[in-house]
Formats: structure tokens, sequence, C-alpha cells
């Protein structure tokens, strides 16, 4: 039933723009209560696609619709099989396996080292300096951006 796999992940990706939009309107959570620690404002960012003060942080590229980490790679970043996509794991122990990172379709890409995970979140290039696929925005994050990120990344399972 793949078709039912598709309108599922669809849902799961409204869904979870709709709750990170919800949060933040709410001011349940606000930068300021999470912005204590790197893993904690990397998470912040994975989930929502703002910065600590709750400003949205540029990309290139991307779709149109707005979009977080966990909106297109799922709440644990375990990745998503949409209509549109399917997204990989980016847990950094699966980026990172010495026998190549696993992707959606189950084959081994190649290993990432940090540096170069910087690279793909940043310029959309995988480890071999091959463009991602388009769905993959660009994201402009400042160091501290991206050492906060890192840092949640590593926590994923
Ligand atoms: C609009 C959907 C979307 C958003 C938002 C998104 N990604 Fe992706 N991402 C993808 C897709 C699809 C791929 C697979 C691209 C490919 O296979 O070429 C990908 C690939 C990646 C890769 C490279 C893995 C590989 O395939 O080689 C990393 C790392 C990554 N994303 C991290 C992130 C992080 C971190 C964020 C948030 C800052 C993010 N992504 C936000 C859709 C998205």
């Amino acid at each position: 039933m793949k078709g039912t796999g598709w309108l599922i992940g669809g849902l799961v990706l409204v869904a979870v723009g709709v709750v990170g939009l919800l949060l933040l309107s709410t001011g349940i959570l606000s930068g300021a209560t999470v912005a204590s620690t790197p893993m904690a404002r990397g998470r912040w960012i994975f989930q929502t696609g703002t910065d600590p003060s709750g400003q949205p942080i540029p990309y290139l590229g991307g779709m149109m619709m707005r979009a977080s980490c966990a909106g297109c790679h799922g709440v644990d970043g375990r990745g998503l099989r949409t209509m549109m996509f399917a997204s990989p794991n980016i847990s950094y122990r699966n980026l990172t396996d010495p026998a190549g990172f696993s992707e959606p379709d189950g084959t081994r890409g190649p290993t990432y080292t940090d540096d170069q995970i910087r690279r793909a979140v940043t310029q959309g290039l995988d480890p071999e300096g091959k463009p991602l696929d388009w769905p993959m925005p660009r994201w402009q994050l400042t160091d501290t951006e991206w050492t906060d990120l890192l840092a949640y990344l590593k926590t994923l399972p």
C-alpha cells in the first residue's frame, strides 16, 4: 500500500508544521526558555526552523512551503516518505556510519564528516560534492547555530 504511506507521510508533515506553529504562536515555547544549552538550542532550530529568538532562519531552495528539519526528516530525524520526496535519516550516528549512511531505499551512501554535514546543510552538497535533491534547502546558519544543531543531531537515536 504505497499510496497510504505517502498520504500518512504528508499528514505527518502537516501535523508537525501545525504543532510547531501552535507552540510558537501560543508562546508556550520561546527561544528564551530553550536557549540554555547548545543541545537545547539545536533542538529548537531542528523543530522550528527559527533561531532561538523566533526569527526564521533564511534558506535558499527547498520548497515554497516553509518547513523545519523535523517537518521533512521527522521529529526523530529518522527520515520520512512523502508524496514529493523520501528524506534520509539525519542522525549523526547514521550520517557518520563508517559503512556509509543508510539511504531511504536501504542502500548505503557515503560516510559524512562533521564538515561535510555542515556543507550538506548549508550548501546542499553531498561528501562527493554532488548537489542534493531540490527539496533539501540550503540553510544560512551562523557558526553558533551550526554548532548547536550539530550538538542536537548527535543526540538523535
Ligand atoms: C523541505 C524538506 C526538507 C527540509 C526542510 C530539510 N531537509 Fe534535509 N533533506 C531533504 C531531502 C529530500 C534530502 C535528500 C536529498 C538527496 O537525497 O539528494 C535531504 C538531505 C539532507 C542531508 C544529506 C543526507 C544525504 O541525503 O546525503 C542532510 C545532512 C540534511 N538533509 C539535514 C537537514 C537539516 C539539518 C535540516 C534542517 C536545518 C533539513 N535537512 C531540512 C529534505 C529536507
